[in-house]
């Protein structure tokens, strides 16, 4: 894709435009001048920058984004934070390509590498990964580890008790702000040199739970309790909203992460040209949400 459309822009699709890495993507392709069709089936929420304007479309109805892609440059697929195979990615790809899209980048995950033996991590997104590779459009693969935003399970508590509870409190990830996944899904995007990629995205430190209840409650100036959970009693939380197989895995990775899971990825600096953002960047961002 070397050519800009009859505006002398991009037209790009963003789908889970109005979540955590979807929001701070539009604002980069809006900022870069891009013309932006951001997709959810909820209202955005917030004004529309210019250059953008807003469809909301049930990703699970793909024929329901022919008119999203008429004329479009590029996608950006999200899985909407849902069971992927419920959304069809062939069926979107199809549409995208009739449409006229070229270039698909794809919101994955790490765990398709790190935990190929499970569906809900593993198998189900290296399934739309292949379709994507298949797809004959050009692709770019975002395997992101865990979020900075998962953060926000705390909020109620915080906000109510300042206590947050987790299990494993001294076992350290690279959490990622999705922030910087938007940034560098922008730049999948719109830049050209990202075909045939698969970039691996975590921040750029360890962060275990006990450091990342200190980090918000260093944002807020008011301590923070932390609660080691046991597994058992963390499993117990955790099932009241999210499959078995989802949990045992997540508990798998929180609790005992491959040394794949605890590498710091140079991949966000190396698109980007600047380090990823640390964990207490994000906390002093999202502040308002544990006040
Ligand atoms: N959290 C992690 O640690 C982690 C790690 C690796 C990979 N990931 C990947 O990242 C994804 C989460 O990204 P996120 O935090 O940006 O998600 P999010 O904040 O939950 O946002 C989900 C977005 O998708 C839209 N959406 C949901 N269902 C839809 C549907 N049926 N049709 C159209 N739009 C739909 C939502 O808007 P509406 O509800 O209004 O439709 C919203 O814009 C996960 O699903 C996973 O694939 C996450």
């Amino acid at each position: 894709m070397t050519d800009h459309n009859r505006w002398g822009k991009f037209m790009i699709v963003v789908t889970g435009a109005t979540g955590n890495v979807g929001r701070p993507l539009v604002q980069a392709l809006a900022a870069a001048g891009e013309q932006v069709t951001a997709v959810s089936r909820g209202v955005l929420g917030v004004a529309v920058p210019e250059g953008v304007r807003h469809r909301q479309v049930d990703l699970a109805a793909a024929e329901s984004l022919r008119p999203v892609f008429d004329g479009a440059d590029a996608v950006f697929l999200h899985d909407g934070g849902a069971a992927v195979q419920l959304l069809n990615p062939q069926g979107i790809l199809d549409v995208a390509k009739a449409g006229g899209v070229r270039r698909v980048v794809l919101l994955s995950s790490q765990g398709v590498a790190t935990r190929p033996q499970s569906f809900s991590h593993g198998r189900m997104g290296l399934s739309i990964e292949d379709a994507i590779r298949r797809s004959g459009m050009d692709w770019t693969i975002l395997r992101p580890g865990g979020f900075a935003s998962n953060t926000f399970a705390w909020a109620e508590t915080i906000r109510t008790q300042r206590t947050a509870a987790a299990p494993f409190g001294d076992t350290g990830l690279p959490f990622i702000d999705p922030a910087d996944i938007g940034e560098v899904a922008a730049a999948a995007l719109h830049e050209n040199g990202h075909a045939g990629q698969v970039y691996e995205l975590t921040g750029p430190a360890l962060i275990t739970p006990r450091q990342r209840a200190e980090a918000i409650g260093d944002a807020l100036g008011e301590p923070i309790r932390f609660i080691e959970q046991t597994r058992d009693e963390a499993r117990a939380q955790m099932l009241q909203f999210m499959p078995e197989p989802v949990v045992e895995t997540t508990l798998d990775i929180i609790g005992e992460p491959t040394p794949a899971e605890q590498r710091i990825s140079p991949d966000v600096e190396r698109v980007l040209g600047r380090a990823p953002g640390a964990f207490a960047a994000w906390a002093e961002r999202s502040a308002a949400a544990f006040r």
